[in-house]
């Protein structure tokens, strides 16, 4: 019998909107980590994620919830949350907060034109923060273009891609797998991989590298290099909706002689890519101990690296190649 043993949610920081998608005084609904959210953008300009039910009598505080200054309203009663802590810091009616009314606050911050959140299945604090991409907001580079695409696949699946070359060829008809070398850093959470390969790119034909960064699951920075002059980066954080659906967005910029040369369709070709994948993510089950064959170490070193962000009891497993 197939079993389909998908792991639980992996901890890490995951975008749960555009930023620009969030006015100040906007209260968003949000399902993400098999959680309902309520993400909204404070007075002074802050964004914040409570969860959405409320401690009272269970109201979703994004069915119509309002921004209070720095605090969500419930659309209920209008017990007020303050968005940093999740405590309730006023009711209205009553002199007294009785001890327990409080929504759970999730870590924010918001970077690289998203709003992303810090997942820990045992509630711990970040254990590390995402750094601002150099070539947003540069003015020699391009207005951010934004791609977004929900899969039914788990979270986990959808990276994996990333350290399966051979796909490449029989998925993305590409005609060579590519060569790979992959790397660890802060004691082994950054995976790099770096892929050496020629193409024929809107500019001509070039020996291309493609530099890809994780620092957690979902998450990936890819960097073109190769053309002279010409630049292509994407910062992507796909966000498990639940352990079957996953939603990803990528920010993807270039520089400005390479849009004005190659324009929206050399974007559009990159994002179209996943469209490939479709079928096999929506189709597939999650293989906890798969069967390897000697040229896939990259998937092996992969399984290893996802360990480390599984809570105990949530980890999925590992079987080195024959
Ligand atoms: S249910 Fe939220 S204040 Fe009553
Ligand atoms: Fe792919």
């Amino acid at each position: 019998m197939d079993v389909d043993a998908r792991p639980g949610i992996p901890n890490g920081w995951y975008a749960v909107a555009w930023s620009r998608d969030l006015a100040v005084g906007e209260v968003k609904r949000v399902r993400a980590f098999e959680e309902e959210l309520v993400v909204f953008r404070t007075r002074s300009g802050k964004a914040r994620v409570l969860s959405a039910y409320c401690s009272h009598l269970g109201a979703h505080l994004a069915e119509g919830g309002r921004v209070a200054g720095e605090r969500v309203r419930c659309p209920f009663h209008a017990w007020e949350y303050d968005g940093e802590t999740g405590e309730c810091v006023s009711i209205p009616y009553c002199a007294r907060v009785p001890q327990g009314a409080r929504q759970r606050a999730w870590p924010v911050d918001e970077v690289n034109h998203m709003i992303m959140v810090w997942h820990h299945a045992e509630q711990k604090p970040p254990a590390w923060h995402l750094a601002p991409c150099p070539h947003f907001d540069d003015p020699d580079w391009s207005d951010v273009r934004r791609f977004e695409v929900e899969v039914p696949v788990h979270v986990q699946d959808m990276a994996e891609n990333n350290m399966d070359p051979v796909h490449f060829r029989y998925v993305h008809a590409m005609t060579d797998v590519p060569d790979q070398e992959i790397s660890f850093e802060e004691n082994g959470r950054v995976l790099k991989a770096v892929s050496y390969s020629q193409q024929e790119t809107p500019f001509g034909t070039f020996d291309m590298q493609l530099l890809r960064e994780s620092e957690c699951i979902g998450h990936a920075t890819v960097e073109s290099r190769g053309i002279p002059t010409v630049g292509l980066f994407m910062f992507s954080s796909t966000t498990p909706l639940d352990r079957h659906h996953s939603i990803s967005r990528w920010a993807l910029v270039g520089t400005n002689n390479a849009i004005d040369e190659a324009g929206e369709e050399w974007i559009a070709r990159i994002t179209g890519g996943v469209e490939d994948d479709r079928r096999i993510w929506s189709n597939k089950i999650h293989r906890k101990d798969p069967v390897f064959c000697e040229a896939d170490t990259y998937l092996v070193e992969f399984r290893k690296w996802v360990q480390q962000f599984y809570s105990p009891g949530q980890q999925p497993g590992v079987r080195p190649a024959e």
